[in-house]
C-alpha cells in the first residue's frame, strides 16, 4: 500500500516498519532509536539475528556520534562516495544498539544518495534499512516487489524504480588496506584514484566462517527465485523453457526469453537484475537457463556474482 510521505515520517516514528526507496533497493526501515521495531524487521524478513543491519544517515557528519575511529583515507571516501551507493564498516559506541549490528564493534552506515530518502532521514533520525524482501529472495527494486514479499497492505514509500538496481558496496579497513565484502553498485576499480590501489573482494570462501565472519550476511542464501538457474557461459541451452540473457543474442526459438538488458550497458542490465529474476517466479518458471557470457570488469563483476549467488541451491 503505497503512503505519503508524511505518513511515512509518522509511521517511523510512532515505531512501525515500512519500505522506503534508495538508489540501490527499496529497505525495510525502522528508527534506530526504537529497538522493538528493529527486532520486528528481522521477524518480518525470516533474518538470521547474527546478521547486522546497515544505517542510513541524511548526512555522513552525523558519523560522530557513533564512531569511535576513524580508518586512513575514510574522510576521501566519504567526501567521494556520499551521498551514493558505498557503505562503510566503521568501530562503534553503544549509541548504536546491539541488536543492529548484531552485537559486533562495528557497524555498517550510507548516505542514500535519492534526496527524498534524505529527507526522510532529517525527520526521522538514523533509519536501519535491510533490502526489503524476504530473506534469502531477490531485492526488491519496486513497489510492487514488496507487496509480492510482505503483501498488499504493507507500507511502502513510493519512490518509483531503483536507478541503481543493486545493493551498495561495502567496504571495511582491514590493517593495513581497505577491502570489499560485499560487491555493490560502486565497481571496485572506483575506488582506485581516491586509495591509490583496488581493494580486494574478499569471498565468502576466504573467511573463517567458525570465528566472527567479516561480513555475516554473505553466508546466507541470498537473491534467489524459486525456478532454479543453470548458469551457461556459452550458448549451448540445457532444456530449460526460460532463458535469461542480452537484447543482441540470438536465442533458439521456442524459449521464454526474459531480458537482462544490453551486453553495452552493465548499468541497464543491474538496474533490471532483480525484476528478471522475480519475472521468472511470476511466470512460474522451475528452470532457467542463464546467460553468463559477459564482461566480469566494473559493475558486470557485481552481477555475475549476485546470478551466482541467485543461483546456489544450499
Ligand atoms: O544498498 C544497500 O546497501 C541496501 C539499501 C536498502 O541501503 N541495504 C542492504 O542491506 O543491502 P542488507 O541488510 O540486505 O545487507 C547488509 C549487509 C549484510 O550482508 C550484512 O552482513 C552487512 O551488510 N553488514 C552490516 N553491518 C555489518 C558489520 N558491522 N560488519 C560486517 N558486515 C556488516
Ligand atoms: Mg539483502
Amino acid at each position: 500500500m503505497l503512503i505519503t510521505f508524511s505518513q511515512a515520517i509518522s509511521l517511523l516514528r510512532s515505531g512501525q516498519v515500512i519500505a522506503v526507496p534508495t538508489e540501490t533497493v527499496y529497505g525495510l526501515a525502522a528508527c534506530l532509536d526504537q529497538p522493538q521495531a528493529i527486532e520486528h524487521i528481522f521477524t518480518l524478513k525470516g533474518r538470521p539475528k547474527k546478521n547486522p543491519l546497515i544505517i542510513h544517515l541524511a548526512d555522513w557528519k552525523d558519523l560522530s556520534q557513533f564512531v569511535t575511529q576513524y580508518p586512513p583515507n575514510f574522510q576521501a571516501l566519504a567526501q567521494t562516495f556520499w551521498p551514493g551507493a558505498f557503505t562503510c564498516i566503521l568501530p562503534v559506541n553503544s549509541n548504536v544498539p546491539s541488536i543492529a549490528r548484531a552485537a559486533l564493534p562495528t557497524a555498517g552506515f550510507r548516505v542514500p544518495d535519492l534526496p527524498l530518502t534524505r529527507h526522510l532521514i532529517k525527520e526521522t533520525g538514523p533509519l536501519v534499512m535491510p533490502s526489503a524482501n524476504l530473506s534469502g529472495r531477490p531485492s526488491a527494486t519496486f513497489p510492487k516487489h514488496v507487496e509480492e514479499d510482505f503483501g498488499l497492505e504493507f507500507p511502502v514509500l513510493e519512490g518509483g524504480t531503483c536507478s541503481k538496481g543493486v545493493e551498495s558496496t561495502i567496504l571495511f579497513y582491514q590493517e593495513p588496506e581497505w577491502v570489499i565484502l560485499r560487491l555493490g553498485a560502486v565497481p571496485p576499480e572506483a575506488f582506485k584514484p581516491i586509495l591509490g590501489y583496488e581493494p580486494r573482494v574478499i569471498q565468502k570462501s576466504q573467511e573463517n566462517q567458525e570465528n566472527q565472519p567479516l561480513c555475516p550476511g554473505q553466508l546466507f542464501r541470498h537473491y534467489a527465485p524459486r525456478a532454479r538457474l543453470i548458469l551457461g557461459d556459452h550458448p549451448l541451452l540445457a532444456d530449460a523453457t526460460f532463458v535469461l540473457g542480452f537484447k543482441e543474442r540470438p536465442y533458439p526459438r521456442g524459449k521464454r526469453i526474459i531480458l537482462l538488458g544490453s551486453l553495452l550497458e552493465p548499468e541497464e542490465v543491474a538496474k533490471n537484475l532483480y525484476q528478471a529474476l522475480r519475472q521468472l517466479d511470476q511466470e512460474g518458471a522451475n528452470q532457467a537457463w542463464v546467460d553468463m557470457d559477459f564482461p566480469r570488469h566494473g559493475l558486470w563483476q557485481t552481477i555475475a556474482e549476485r546470478l551466482i549467488r541467485a543461483g546456489e541451491t544450499n
